[in-house]
């Protein structure tokens, strides 16, 4: 939610902030610009996207200088214009500020700047850091930052640069995601890695409150007292062209089909000769047996992952399990037990609200185990176990591969946890590891089938809603088709739990109403078909979702998407590949721009 860069060094800065910025748009997308030292601050900013920020720079005329800061936005306070972008300046122009987060104190803040005397052009929260910034200046930024930190209340991450300090970037973070990439003569401060790996491979993770210096050859870390801080180096791993689209038109096409590779990955390094063995994480068999209740807490597709976990786990380990969403479980004053475990999911490992729900289980004394793409991240760091899904970068805004690789680990939790407890035999364990490994060549088989599922999301790409229907398991993978048609189609599209339909919803639907109906739970095959057969009634136009060798399905529903063979409990990891790739096509057949819908962002650091 809102993309930072920073650059100083010995090249250009514009064109590295621009490149950064490209990398960091999935963040934010309504407006941008950037700040650039010469021998004064020039700042270009305007609504809309990086290629209008970069049609302005050129009608604007040359932007020089080799320090510099950049920002892509997603608005809070404000609408996406030209005057509430970022970066925002004091009155005088001698601060300028990017900022990602809330400043939840602004408005007292502001009233206390301007009977100072200080003017505010926007509606953000962003200038009135720049405003303190100037306020507080005593010519040493570091102490500046300081003061400015004591009196805002919130979540950010901040690059600033002052005017007369043209050789330094300051920057801070606090539950918003901020690196420092280590150049050669050069230093960066980015939102996340994919802006800084053309440059550099080397970076410091940020811990809250740690203030940064950052100079072209050299780096220095903070705390509040102005005491050094020595940090280790991370070292990234992957390569830049896994964070390229690589040929494809959009990067969400790209990660549902790195599906088989993202699961593999999971799953691959915990079975070992068969033995599902959870890495890193320090549960002990007696631990296991001591668990009383598990708290899943998450939000969105990794909520709906939560979801296929708690069917997975109430079955194979016996444990009861609550799913929340991180915006309610923080606030609704949750009963923890001292052995209940909480199971946070989280792809980015920073969305605001599951840290949030995170420190709150934590504060409560409950164990937390993590299952977090980013590695890292801060809800990975504040864990007390992490288990990560490697799915590697994720950059459309929709998730696929991030999902995937989340359910994949709630299977070897339930598996694991199922025979520590004594639920599961080793002749089971066997039988099931055996289906697990095997689901990464089922999707590579079904995702041939994608230019199928592209007819059919044609011809229906201009439907005005549609339901996804399924019981048990299916009825989890069921919200999260259902999410993945309306976030990036804009098709309003509502998911049921298929036995629950005719207690109200079912009015809704008349002749030609699209229901996608998940119907791949053997135990509850017939009453789903009874549920089609109730819409089908009331002239709905149904696509099924079937195991392969179910002739029957094909009787009631007007189209049949066959999934291969598989364990009930393990469906919803081929059940979504169709689902996904269905509403991919809607959305590229109605011109929606699919990797960065409207009004949305990737990673979101506000609540
Ligand atoms: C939907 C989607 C979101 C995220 C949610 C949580 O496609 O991607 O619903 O799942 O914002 O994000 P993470 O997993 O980063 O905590």
């Amino acid at each position: 939610m809102c993309g930072i860069v920073g650059y100083i060094g010995q090249n250009q800065a514009m064109p590295v902030l621009i490149k950064g910025l490209k990398k960091l748009e999935y963040r934010g997308y309504d407006s941008s610009g950037i700040a650039v030292f010469s021998d004064h601050l020039q700042v270009v900013k305007t609504k809309g996207r990086l290629a209008d920020l970069e049609e302005k720079i050129k009608t604007d005329g040359s932007i020089n200088g080799c320090v510099g800061i950049g920002h892509t936005r997603w608005a809070t306070h404000g609408a996406p214009d030209d005057v509430n972008a970022h970066p925002h300046t004091s009155s005088n122009g001698r601060i300028s500020v990017v900022h990602n987060g809330i400043i939840e104190n602004y408005l007292p803040l502001r009233t206390e700047l301007e009977k100072k005397g200080y003017t505010f052009v926007s509606e953000t929260d962003t200038e009135v850091v720049a405003q303190l910034f100037d306020a507080y200046y005593n010519g040493d930024m570091v102490d500046t930052m300081i003061r400015v930190i004591q009196k805002i209340r919130g979540s950010y991450a901040l690059g600033v640069l002052c005017q007369e300090k043209p050789d330094e970037i300051i920057a801070v973070r606090k539950d918003s995601p901020l690196l420092v990439g280590l150049g050669n003569h050069e230093n960066f401060i980015a939102s996340d890695i994919p802006a800084l790996l053309e440059y550099t491979k080397d970076y410091y993770l940020l811990n809250d409150n740690e203030i940064v210096v950052l100079k072209k050859d050299c780096v220095t870390i903070l705390d509040m007292e102005k005491q050094e801080i020595s940090k280790e180096i991370y070292h990234v791993t992957w390569d830049i062209s896994t964070a390229e689209k690589g040929g494809y038109d959009y990067f969400m096409m790209k990660e549902i089909m790195e599906q088989p590779t993202a699961i593999r990955a999971t799953l691959s390094p915990r079975i070992v000769n068969g033995e599902i063995q959870l890495d890193s994480i320090q549960y002990t068999t007696e631990d296991i047996k001591n668990i009383n209740r598990i708290h899943i807490v998450a939000c969105g597709s990794a909520w709906h992952a939560g979801l296929v976990g708690k069917y997975v786990i109430e079955d194979y380990a016996r444990i009861p399990v609550e799913v929340d969403l991180a915006s309610e479980f923080r606030y609704r004053k949750p009963i923890l037990h001292p052995n209940d475990i909480c199971i946070i999911i989280s792809q980015s490992g920073e969305t605001a609200d599951t840290l949030a729900a995170l420190r709150e289980a934590k504060r409560q004394g409950i164990r937390i185990l993590s299952i977090v793409n980013v590695v890292g991240s801060s809800i990975a760091r504040e864990s007390d176990d992490v288990l990560y899904t490697w799915a590697g970068p994720e950059i459309a805004v929709a998730t696929t591969k991030g999902y995937s690789a989340q359910i994949a680990l709630m299977y070897l939790i339930a598996l694991k946890f199922g025979q520590a407890r004594g639920y599961i035999s080793t002749e089971e364990i066997k039988q099931l590891v055996a289906e697990l490994e095997n689901i990464p060549s089922q999707i590579e088989t079904l995702l041939k089938q994608e230019g199928e599922w592209k007819a059919l999301a044609k011809a229906h790409a201009q439907i005005p809603n549609a339901f996804v229907i399924g019981r048990g398991i299916d009825y989890a993978v069921a919200l999260e088709g259902a999410l993945k048609l309306k976030e990036i189609s804009y098709i309003h599209c509502e998911a049921y739990a298929a036995g629950e339909l005719k207690h109200g919803t079912i009015s809704l639907v008349e002749d030609g109403t699209l229901v996608l109906a998940i119907a791949t739970q053997d135990a509850l095959y017939e009453k789903l078909v009874s549920n089609v057969k109730e819409v089908k009634a009331r002239g709905a136009y149904v696509i099924a979702i079937a195991k392969e060798g179910n002739t029957e399905i094909a009787e009631v529903a007007d189209n049949v998407i066959y999934i291969p063979q598989i364990t009930d409990s393990f469906t919803a990891s081929l059940d979504v590949i169709p689902l996904q790739i269905f509403s991919y096509y809607v959305a590229v057949e109605r011109g929606c721009d699919v990797d960065m819908p409207r009004n949305l962002a990737k990673s979101v650091t506000v609540e």
